[in-house]
């Protein structure tokens, strides 16, 4: 079955399409003929050779997954309420840019009826980390001000309209063009800054009548983050999640002491772990959707032979929302 893998770390010409045998399920498994991949950023990094945790090589990438089920591991059937033909959905971690892909039943969810193979595909990860960084580790309340940075990709549209659920006072969005300024203003953005153009924090500042944001969302790394201090507001909450940069910043904490500022590291991994708050969110992020609270933003999609050019349009910044592959 065609498969995607790198078998070196590089640009997206290392991205190889394979013909593997079906997968086999064992006990406690679960075989998903894919029909939607959701793809993310980090499939980039790891391919780049620069993601968070190292990967092994030759490595299929795809974290999350919809799909109907194709195979049971012998006790499946038995230990859980999974059947062959169902439409699911699972946070596979990787493996997903296949037509088949062997997932633990443990992670296997149905797919809740009145949504698609693309957006069950389209929201797990980027929709349960943007829904941690509001909630979880920015503690953000109503009338604050948020600085999303990125505010135009997979996790910026979603925390953006999330945001603005929650009763935001200012949303200030940051992107690298005027259209994925646009999007972001569209979907509840106050105020949009071309970083690239202008210096953000300055602009923040002035919005903010010298105040600064209560909460910044920062993947971008460097001096993007570094920055951010000189606009985050007192008892501010500076998130960061990712290095999309590739640039590692520095802090000076007495600095953190002075304005009583705090900087928060997030990594959803972390959260799939503790299955209490894992639950709540995928209930409440799933909610939101089918109640059509927040718009889930797939401009694109490509067959899974083009997998190579879709990461190269997200490696060259030139996408909106996500961007969803169709084995
Ligand atoms: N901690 C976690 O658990 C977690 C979970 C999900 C995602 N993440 C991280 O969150 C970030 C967003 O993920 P996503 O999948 O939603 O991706 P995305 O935001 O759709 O894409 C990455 C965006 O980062 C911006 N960027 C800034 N500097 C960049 C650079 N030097 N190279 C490439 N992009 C750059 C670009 O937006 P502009 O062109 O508008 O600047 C680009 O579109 C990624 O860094 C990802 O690794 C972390």
């Amino acid at each position: 079955v065609q498969t995607v893998q790198y078998r070196a770390f590089g640009g997206p010409d290392v991205i190889q399409i394979v013909d593997l045998p079906e997968p086999e399920p064992r006990d406690g498994e679960v075989v998903i003929r894919v029909a939607a991949v959701g793809m993310n950023f980090a499939d980039v990094l790891q391919r780049q050779g620069r993601y968070i945790e190292p990967i092994p090589l030759p490595f299929i990438p795809g974290a999350e997954v919809a799909g109907t089920i194709a195979a049971l591991g012998p006790d499946v059937a038995a230990q859980t309420s999974l059947r062959a033909g169902m439409r699911v959905m699972a946070v596979t971690g990787e493996g997903g840019y296949a037509q088949y892909v062997v997932a633990p039943a443990a992670i296997v969810a149905p797919i809740p009826e009145g949504m698609d193979f693309i957006q069950a595909a389209a929201f797990p990860l980027q929709g349960l980390t943007a829904y941690h960084l509001l909630y979880t580790a920015a503690r953000f309340q109503a009338g604050e001000t948020v600085l999303v940075h990125a505010a135009a990709g997979g996790v910026g549209t979603l925390a953006v309209q999330m945001a603005r659920n929650m009763g935001a006072g200012q949303i200030i969005a940051t992107a690298s063009s005027a259209a994925k300024l646009a999007l972001a203003q569209q979907l509840g953005a106050t105020a949009g800054i071309d970083y690239t153009q202008e210096d953000f924090a300055a602009r923040v500042n002035e919005l903010t009548g010298g105040y600064g944001a209560d909460v910044v969302l920062d993947a971008v790394g460097g001096e993007v983050l570094e920055r951010s201090l000189q606009c985050l507001a007192p008892f501010g909450r500076l998130v960061v999640y990712g290095m999309a940069s590739g640039k590692e910043a520095t802090i000076a904490p007495i600095r953190l002491a002075q304005h009583n500022h705090a900087v928060i590291g997030f990594y959803l991994p972390g959260v799939a772990s503790r299955p209490d708050r894992y639950g709540a969110s995928l209930s409440a992020v799933i909610d939101m959707i089918l109640q059509h609270e927040i718009e889930l933003i797939v401009e694109q999609t490509y067959p899974l032979v083009a997998a190579a050019e879709a990461q190269r349009q997200m490696e060259a910044r030139q996408v909106r929302g996500k961007v969803v592959l169709l084995p």
